[in-house]
């Protein structure tokens, strides 16, 4: 089965049901220079989870958020805290082997633990429920494979089992389900660390974009209108910067659709998704009063242009035929950067950096694999032996060759060697409809056009500041996005998502 092709314009409000059903967060920007044991660049469950383990073995922390905390890809989430993957552990057991596979496996399940703990340690209140999490074949075609990941994962010592008895409200052939894993708002949760990792000598900033980064016998951290002096450094930034570009090349962005309906019952005691194609996840969760049946799927390489608003209705149309939800309440969508040979990368950030560490490439399972990875670079940083981390070295040697990504350049703009002449590049500003954006390629630059409800354009420099691609207009979001290491801009230029940290520079007038 496909995906939908054809659409009206999306349902719902374009905003994520976390971040909307969220409170709001005000931690300081950061001025002048601080000195903390270790900066962490990036408040999302990757930074924050490695953060406020620092602090709780006893080192300060200074997190530097270029926004507000929980607001990046982690705020975009389904929300499933589980070490089942869908069918990620044959995947892991054919490329590395079966003690890599249960290595990544001990690692996730200790990460649902840990979240666990943190929860009722710290006392965040997060909606964490223990779910089980079912991996569904719809159709007896996917049933061998379901069949072979639950023996496998039984055998690898995870909580695993194959069942026919599925919680769904339609027939399914059978499933794989881990019992005792969970679910959160995962916001709740990371604005929770947040409030405790500030104070006390450690620190959270927001609005503090960090800009450079030195490693030498200590670290130093620029920001804005202000420096952090570290022994250590971890960039948790999603996608990292100060890499030359090296981990994002091996871990392309890959982008997903979520919408959130309204279900006339009581939330699932489970969390599913599908084996088969086009792929579907499920949770449901009980928010002021009202259960939300979250459906999740579209997936495609953030590089390629897609028209967001068939992805949303089939989405839509798979919420409502499935389970009887209503309209769509809330859409949204993300990227997440995907490893190429199917593990995170975590240890230092370059080869030859002693104080700089860097964590990517969740692969759209990060509230575990950022989880597992921050308490990997906790027991770097400390000196204490950690048996999962030589499987996910950063510095490994790529299984599968990376992406080419220099040198990309997006579907709409000129053909290499064809020149627009004054005239085309006004005609081509011309035809832009109001909310809409396009590259276009003039006196030998490329100029990122938008044209705004009122009429007026907004030019600015269609070559990404993070390694020179060619950005490509996002029309669900009204963003220009880079499609080589997964950047995004506003139509003013301003960076929301790296590894790029400087703006677009605005483009004159052709
Ligand atoms: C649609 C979708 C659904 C998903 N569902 C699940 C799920 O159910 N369960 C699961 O385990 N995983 C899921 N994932 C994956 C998971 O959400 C991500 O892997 C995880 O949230 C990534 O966390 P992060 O800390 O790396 O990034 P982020 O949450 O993006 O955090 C990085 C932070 O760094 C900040 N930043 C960036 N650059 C700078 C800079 N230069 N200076 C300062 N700050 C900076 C950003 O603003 C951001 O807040 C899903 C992914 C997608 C795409
Ligand atoms: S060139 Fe790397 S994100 Fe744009």
């Amino acid at each position: 089965m496909s995906e939908a092709t054809t659409a009206g314009p999306a349902e719902g409000k374009p905003l994520s049901l976390w971040l909307a059903t969220a409170g709001a967060t005000d931690f300081p920007q950061l001025q002048g220079t601080v000195e903390v044991d270790v900066a962490v660049i990036g408040g999302g469950i990757a930074g924050l989870t490695a953060a406020l383990a620092l602090k709780r073995s006893g080192r300060s922390v200074a997190v530097l958020e270029a926004g507000r905390v929980g607001t990046g890809v982690t705020g975009h989430t389904t929300g499933k805290v589980t070490s089942l993957h869908r069918l990620a552990y044959t995947a892991l057991e054919r490329s590395h082997g079966a003690d890599a596979a249960g290595i990544y496996g001990k690692a996730n399940q200790a990460a649902v633990e840990h979240v666990a703990r943190v929860v009722a340690a710290e006392d965040i209140s997060c909606g964490f429920r223990r779910v089980a999490n079912y991996t569904f074949a719809g159709s007896e075609d996917a049933l061998p494979q379901v069949r072979a990941e639950a023996e496998l994962a039984t055998r690898l010592g995870l909580p695993a089992a194959f069942t026919a008895d599925v919680p769904l409200p339609f027939p399914v052939a059978g499933a794989v389900r881990f019992d005792d894993q969970a679910q959160i708002h995962a916001v709740q949760y990371l604005q929770g660390i947040a409030a405790r990792v500030d104070g006390g000598g450690s620190f959270v900033f927001e609005g503090t974009r960090a800009v450079g980064l030195q490693d030498g016998p200590s670290v130093r951290v620029a920001a804005g209108n202000g420096t952090v002096l570290a022994a250590e450094a971890i960039v948790a930034t999603n996608v990292p910067f100060g890499d030359h570009g090296r981990l994002g090349a091996l871990c392309p962005p890959h982008r997903s659709y979520i919408v959130a309906a309204a279900l006339d019952a009581p939330p699932l005691d489970a969390t599913f998704i599908s084996a088969d194609e086009p792929m579907r996840s499920l949770l449901t969760a009980q928010l002021n009063g009202v259960t939300y049946l979250l459906t999740g799927g579209g997936g495609h390489p953030a590089a390629e242009h897609v028209d967001p608003a068939p992805r949303f209705a089939s989405l839509a149309a798979y919420a409502h035929s499935r389970f009887g939800a209503g309209p769509v309440a809330y859409r949204w969508s993300t990227q997440d950067a995907m490893p190429s040979d199917g593990l995170p990368y975590v240890g230092p950030l370059n080869p030859d950096n002693r104080h700089a560490f860097v964590i990517t490439a969740l692969r759209k399972w990060g509230l575990t694999n950022g989880t597992a990875a921050a308490l990997m670079l906790t027991d770097l940083l400390n000196g204490t032996p950690n048996e999962w981390a030589p499987l996910f070295d950063s510095n490994r040697a790529p299984l599968l060759p990376g992406p080419a990504a220099a040198g990309h350049t997006t579907a709409d703009s000129t053909p290499d060697g064809l020149e627009n002449s004054p005239d085309d590049v006004a005609r081509q500003m011309a035809d832009l409809a109001l909310g809409d954006g396009k590259v276009i390629d003039a006196a030998g630059t490329s100029m990122a056009c938008y044209r705004d409800q009122a009429g007026d354009i907004h030019a600015v420099s269609a070559i990404c500041t993070h390694l020179g691609c060619t950005v490509g207009f996002n029309r669900e979001d009204r963003t220009w996005d880079c499609p080589c290491h997964g950047s995004r801009f506003t139509v003013d230029g301003k960076v929301i998502q790296g590894p790029a940290t400087e703006d677009l520079p605005p483009h004159p007038a052709p």
